[in-house]
């Protein structure tokens, strides 16, 4: 049995390159929207949220982030005790699934009437983890079994709801973000 704060260590350490896209995105986004400009039924695709600088910016920050905890994984891992993993592909499908995840949910919060902005609770908090899990779960199979056993998955369901509205709380404090949600 591994001990619970190791779990919730290695939960958030593997989840980190998964958290920071979105984040990112708010301080980088602005300029041309992905959906650029398109409408169906007179409403927007994504909508002026979603921006392929926030995107991409995001995706780089989060790319960035894994090779730098590559890097640290093992010398904390050794003073820790706890057992990191090592990003491969992950470090390239975590972040991008996590902005995929984001702008999955435009798509259907536009789809369903709902303006820029609008919270929809529970996507809004976990959109991105399911778009960083199930694009690596396609991409990196193996590595995901065996770094997302069931009570590292636990922890991150129950943990990222709490750190998103943690964040976005500040975001919004610190006047990044318009709404705190
Ligand atoms: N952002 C961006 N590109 C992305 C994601 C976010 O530029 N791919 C920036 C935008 O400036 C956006 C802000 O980050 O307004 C906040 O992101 P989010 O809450 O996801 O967007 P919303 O404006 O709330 O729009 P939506 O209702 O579509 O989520
Ligand atoms: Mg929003």
């Amino acid at each position: 049995m591994q001990r619970f704060p190791s779990i919730v260590v290695r939960a958030f350490w593997t989840m980190l390159p998964a958290y920071v896209p979105n984040n990112a995105a708010v301080l980088a986004g602005g300029g041309r929207p992905i959906d650029g400009g398109r409408t169906r039924d007179g409403t927007r695709l994504l909508g002026d949220g979603k921006t392929w600088r926030g995107a991409t910016v995001g995706t780089a920050y989060g790319v960035a982030l894994a090779l730098v905890l590559n890097a640290l994984g093992r010398p904390i891992g050794a003073a820790t005790g706890v057992s990191l993993p090592r990003f491969g592909r992950a470090a390239l499908t975590l972040p991008l699934g996590a902005i995929a995840g984001d702008i999955a949910a435009s798509l259907y919060k536009r789809r369903s009437g709902r303006e820029r902005g609008a919270p929809v609770v529970g996507l809004d908090q976990l959109d991105f983890v399911f778009g960083a899990l199930s694009l690596t779960a396609c991409v990196a199979p193996g590595w995901f079994r065996r770094v997302f056993r069931a009570p590292v998955l636990v922890v991150v369901l129950v943990l990222t709801p709490l750190l998103h509205v943690g964040s976005n709380l500040l975001a919004y404090l610190t006047g990044l973000k318009n709404e705190p949600y």
